[in-house]
């Protein structure tokens, strides 16, 4: 390639970046999508479905579990874990890359420096 072929391929390179990095997951959106029907939109356990589940689901924000806990029931769900069944798995629907933001996400949920009852 001469000089101006590379300085063409690293032009595409910097306008392919901003894609690159909205790809990205957006726990927050995957959350609100995905968990936000049991749990409630900030985590608390309290949403719409929860009422009707014989298993109450986890309020988030008061969760003790490491990461690698969190990883483990999202991706496989509470029956593996010997938790509910309730709890669904979704490592077939979601890939690494969404599961880890999911738990950045919690993470900011159960924040301690937030404020009581936020
Ligand atoms: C159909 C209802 C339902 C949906 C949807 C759901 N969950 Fe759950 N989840 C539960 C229930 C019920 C439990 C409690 C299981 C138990 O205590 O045995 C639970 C437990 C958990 C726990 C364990 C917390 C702890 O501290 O042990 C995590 C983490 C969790 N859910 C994350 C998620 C995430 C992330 C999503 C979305 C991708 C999600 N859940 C979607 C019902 C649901």
């Amino acid at each position: 390639m001469n000089r101006a072929g590379v300085s063409a391929h690293l032009f595409t390179l910097v306008l392919a970046m901003p894609n690159l990095a909205a790809a990205e997951p957006n726990g927050a959106a995957l959350f609100e999508e995905r968990c936000a029907l049991c749990h409630g939109a900030g985590g608390q356990g309290n949403g719409r479905l929860s009422k009707l589940l014989e298993v109450a689901p986890a309020n988030l924000t008061r969760s003790r579990a490491n990461d690698l806990y969190l990883r483990s029931i999202i991706t496989l769900g509470g029956a593996a874990l010997g938790r509910s069944d309730r709890m669904p798995a979704w490592g077939g629907d979601l890939n690494a890359a969404e599961v880890d933001a999911l738990v950045r996400h919690i993470n900011t949920l159960r924040n301690p420096f937030r404020a009581e009852g936020k």
